[in-house]
């Protein structure tokens, strides 16, 4: 529950002059017109229209989706970490479970979800839209004639847009440049701080101004609602001072809908962990430091739903809790921080594109000694970041609250620690575990890898093309007879046949006789398959098919009985 992007305000100091060009990016309209033309993700329910902040995932997108939650649960729960060493020497121990969507109420409570899960809303009132107050994001120029201020000495912002980071709302003013004219956006460049950015712009005698973006303080929209523009109209006073809204989607269980029957879908998958946190230790031979790993559907009333399936409210999260000795917790931030990046980079995120943002003081929940997220560089946040996963410290506090609401005892007893005893073994030690969080999003990790992939070459057969990693693409290899005759469709079908039985459980071999070869290297290609193997007129006389490789379009022969250890080893087997 890391609450996101919620930047520092340095409202009166726009005097940066060191701002860079706007740079150029990829286009999420794009992006997304390919994810539905070749069948990753579809919007939900799309037949009736859609319905706002739900997606579904086609046949590309839900294989894809399988093999990034797989790479999770092989790097984090059945070889946890690569096999590296933890901070005591150890290698890293992690078991599962999986736990319900609907638990007991109470569990919310004890969570501070049921209290304290709220974002504070803003509704405009011409326009009726209601949005998240910490979304409002103003662009602050210097126009060098006396900015105005209002009643709590805050600069009114020149324009306002719904956005999530500072970064996303500089992409929404380059998008529709109508927002600021006659102003004109020419620069804008990431400030020290990730949720400030500098920007410059040029009004119509060719002059410039300086200026910055990021969003209006909560506490200056509560005392002065009617002074700030309204980011759908550009007009002051439409606008009603920030209210609570809780995030969390109910319903009842049973026949009688009353609130004694209230019921909650998650907003988190970690809530599950804490509760059967004694089971696990009870029932397995579990010790401390240990992990435990849940996946799921994860729900969230999320107010603006935005940016594809950014923020969705539903949506899958892969979440770890690693409990241990409080005096090595902090040894276990730094280990886990370093490996989740590790471990994005190793599925095909750039290391440009990635940065691990340590939270400032002012950000941290009041238990947490370090929460850091791990941000991608999106299109619709470039040149900013958007949070991939966060990674927090959460010290005994969840735990603690289960104890106390619960009544039931949650410590531990080490019978590695304490005082040696003169029988020679140790005489133990009870304490509450500290616990690191790292915590994904599934879904907003297959968009990144999507963003990422997505590459534009208008000199090859298929000018969009996805350069996933091996491990990630939905499809791992596709087999083409050259023509349909001469024997080549049986000796196809043969080498598809074996690839499918050796790697079918990591995704999809194609076979594909239908149309041009560069046709169907094209398809492929628009898929992110990384290999295509092609039966020709050779292959009867020396065995041998012609391999060639997505990214560099390069084809190379090799022997037809060597193609299955190839794949294996492109799959990290
Ligand atoms: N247990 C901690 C927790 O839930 P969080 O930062 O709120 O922390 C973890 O969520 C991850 O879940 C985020 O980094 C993000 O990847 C994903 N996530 C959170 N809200 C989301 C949403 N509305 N849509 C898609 N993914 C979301």
């Amino acid at each position: 529950m890391s609450a996101e992007a919620s930047p520092p305000l340095q409202p009166t100091d726009l005097s940066k002059q060191d701002a860079a060009p706007i740079v150029g990016k990829k286009s999420m309209d794009a992006i997304m017109s390919l994810c539905k033309r070749r069948g990753f993700i579809y919007q939900a329910s799309e037949i009736y229209g859609g319905i706002n902040g739900f997606w579904d995932y086609g046949p590309l997108g839900t294989l894809m989706k399988r093999n990034l939650r797989e790479a999770w649960w092989q790097d984090m729960i059945m070889h946890p970490a690569w096999g590296r060493k933890g901070p005591n020497g150890e290698a890293v121990r992690c078991v599962p479970v999986e736990t319900c969507i609907i638990q007991h109420p109470k569990v919310w409570e004890a969570s501070g979800h049921i209290g304290g899960f709220n974002d504070p809303m803003v509704d405009d009132k011409e326009t009726k839209q209601r949005f998240r107050a910490d979304h409002l994001q103003g662009l602050f120029i210097d126009i060098g004639k006396g900015v105005k201020v209002t009643s709590n000495g805050f600069t009114v912002p020149l324009r306002t847009v719904v956005a999530s980071t500072a970064g996303e709302a500089v992409a929404q003013l380059m998008e529709q440049p109508k927002l600021i004219k006659p102003l004109e956006l020419t620069t804008a460049t990431p400030s020290e701080s990730p949720n400030v950015m500098d920007v410059t712009v040029r009004d119509s005698s060719g002059t410039t101004h300086f200026g910055r973006v990021f969003a209006i303080p909560v506490d200056a929209l509560q005392s002065n609602p009617l002074e700030i523009p309204s980011p759908f109209t550009g007009k002051a006073g439409h606008l009603t001072e920030p209210k609570q809204f809780n995030l969390m989607f109910f319903s009842y269980t049973g026949a009688v809908f009353n609130e004694d029957a209230k019921v909650y879908l998650r907003p988190e998958t970690a809530q599950g962990i804490f509760v059967q946190f004694k089971n696990v230790v009870d029932t397995t031979r579990v010790k401390m430091p240990f992990g435990i790993g849940n996946t799921g559907r994860s729900f969230r009333n999320e107010v603006t739903p935005r940016n594809f399936t950014f923020r969705s409210r539903e949506f899958e999260q892969a979440e770890l809790e690693f409990f241990c000795h409080p005096d090595e917790s902090q040894a276990w931030y730094a280990f886990w921080r370093e490996f989740r990046m590790d471990w994005w980079r190793s599925i095909g995120l750039a290391s440009d594109n990635l940065i691990l943002r340590e939270h400032d003081k002012d950000e941290l929940s009041h238990y947490s000694t370090g929460t850091c997220d791990v941000e991608y560089r999106f299109p619709f946040t470039a040149p900013g970041y958007g949070e991939l996963e966060g990674v927090a410290h959460r010290g005994n506090f969840d735990l603690a609250q289960h104890q106390k609401h619960s009544g039931i005892k949650l410590d531990y007893f080490d019978q590695e620690r304490g005082e040696l005893l003169p029988n020679g073994s140790k005489k133990g030690e009870r304490y509450l575990p500290h616990c690191i969080e790292p915590a994904a999003g599934l879904d907003r990790g297959v968009l990144a890898l999507i963003c990422e992939a997505y590459t534009v070459d208008a000199a090859r057969p298929s000018p969009e093309f996805m350069k996933f990693h091996p491990r990630i693409a939905p499809i791992k290899a596709a087999v083409f007879p050259l023509v349909n005759k001469d024997g080549m469709p049986e000796k196809a079908e043969a080498l598809h046949g074996e690839l499918s039985r050796k790697f079918g459980r990591q995704g999809l071999i194609e076979n594909d006789a239908k149309q041009s070869i560069g046709k169907r290297y094209a398809r492929m290609d628009e898929a992110g398959c990384p290999y295509c193997f092609t039966i020709d007129g050779q292959t009867a006389t020396d065995q041998t098919v012609t391999v060639r490789d997505r990214d560099t379009g390069t084809q190379e022969r090799m022997a037809i009985d060597k193609v299955a250890a190839f794949i294996g080893e492109k799959l990290g087997e």
